[in-house]
């Protein structure tokens, strides 16, 4: 059994930063889904292989475990290399194949088993949790999560200007609202949280007041 506030929502909305300060606020645990999408576009990165050509047999060797919030791959943490521009894409790209959302639904719902916990990602209240306790769908306007990019100069390339900054998040809505599996939609259930003009503290307040 567990209990599971599931937040999902498009690129650079700040989920994360909110979905680990919910956490915190009411003591569960945390968990980011889309590390383990970008730590296999790191793994393939790694072996020269291309995000649109990985396979099954390549991701059986690839072993993925969260201990807390940490993720190991194959024993070995991973965490800055994750928040690379080319992680991010690259996961955008992996994570539309069937087989390889196969193959991380069981690495979610394991680190969910018998835990309070907050887990944020594209498809957390849709597929993966879909009678979790309560869920928010956390968006901005596209202008506005570029602007906070920028302002932050989290996961921005060198050289990034705030038009390839905007055409690259434009870009990884596309690919993550339109693919044919599991894409990014709010579910039914799903409480709105528009985070544009709203300040980090603001969203945190309204989702723990509704949790
Ligand atoms: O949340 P993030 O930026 O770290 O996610 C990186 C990519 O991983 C995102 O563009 C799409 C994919 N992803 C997914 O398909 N499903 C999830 N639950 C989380 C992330």
């Amino acid at each position: 059994m567990s209990t599971v506030v599931a937040i999902d929502g498009p690129a650079g909305a700040g989920k994360s930063t909110v979905a680990r300060l919910v956490a915190e606020r009411l003591d569960y645990s945390y968990i980011n889904t889309g590390s383990l999408y970008r730590a296999l576009a790191y793994a393939a990165k790694a072996s020269g292989i291309a995000f649109d050509k990985v396979t099954p047999e390549f991701l059986s060797g690839c072993h993925l475990e969260f201990r807390g919030a940490d993720l190991y791959l194959n024993g070995v943490k991973l965490d800055a290399e994750l928040r690379q521009p080319e992680c991010a894409r690259g996961a955008s790209i992996i994570s539309a194949q069937s087989f390889v959302r196969d193959f991380l639904m069981p690495v979610q719902r394991n680190a969910a088993a018998g835990q309070w916990i907050v887990m944020e990602g594209r498809d957390i209240g849709t597929v993966v949790f879909p009678d979790a306790e309560k869920k928010f769908f956390v968006t901005a306007s596209a202008e506005e999560r570029a602007r906070r990019r920028m302002a932050q100069g989290n996961e921005v390339a060198a050289g990034a200007t705030f038009e390839s900054i905007l055409a690259d998040i434009r870009s990884r809505d596309e690919r993550d609202m339109n693919r044919a599996i599991a894409p990014l939609k709010q579910a039914d259930d799903a409480v709105l949280i528009d985070t544009t003009g709203l300040s980090i503290a603001e969203v945190v307040d309204r989702i723990t007041a509704l949790c």
